[in-house]
């Protein structure tokens, strides 16, 4: 698919980074991750948690009429990389995937690291990614946790 325009986001894109993100974790996460686990994951989230990847610059999308995805990195891991579901499949993500590496091995970086949900360790695997460890991920006081594969890939 070719249809889309990669490009930086702007402050301006805040509001629907957010709506792609929920979009993704509501519709591609489901068959991994229980309500209560998706409701957790989302609670409290609002377009302010991308300010700051944004105003660094390490915030990528994909767009045609809507936000399809974005990436987001933060030294040498990738933080954020989500594909709305009607967009999934389509290469959109291995295109974000690809930049937000060249960007890290750019800024001098020899490994890139991650921590993957259970719904795209198989896809981070597919691009040479190995698992080094797992962990848990919850908000606030939550007692609800999600499990999240702790991977890394040479550059
Ligand atoms: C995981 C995710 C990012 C993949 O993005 P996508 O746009 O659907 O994937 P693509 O279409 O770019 O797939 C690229 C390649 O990966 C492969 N792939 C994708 N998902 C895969 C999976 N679950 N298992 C194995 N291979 C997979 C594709 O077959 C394709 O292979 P090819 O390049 O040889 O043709 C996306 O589905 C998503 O946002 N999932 C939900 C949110 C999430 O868990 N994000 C990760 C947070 S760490």
């Amino acid at each position: 698919m070719n249809g889309y325009l990669i490009r930086a986001a702007t402050l301006d894109d805040a509001e629907n980074i957010f709506r792609a993100h929920k979009d993704s974790v509501e519709n591609l996460c489901t068959a991994d991750y229980n309500a209560e686990q998706i409701t957790m994951w989302l609670d409290g989230r609002s377009a302010e948690a991308y300010r700051e990847a944004i105003v660094a610059g390490n915030l990528w999308l994909a767009q045609d009429e809507i936000i399809q995805g974005f990436v987001e990195i933060d030294g040498h891991e990738v933080s954020k990389l989500f594909i709305c579901g009607s967009s999934a499949g389509k290469g959109v993500g291995k295109e974000l995937l690809r930049l937000a590496l060249t960007k890290i091995r750019n800024a001098g970086y020899a490994k890139a690291y991650l921590e993957a949900t259970v719904t795209a360790e198989k896809f981070y695997e597919h691009f040479g990614f190995r698992k080094v460890g797992e962990g848990n991920f919850s908000r606030g006081n939550s007692p609800v946790s999600i499990e999240i594969i702790k991977m890394e890939l040479d550059l």
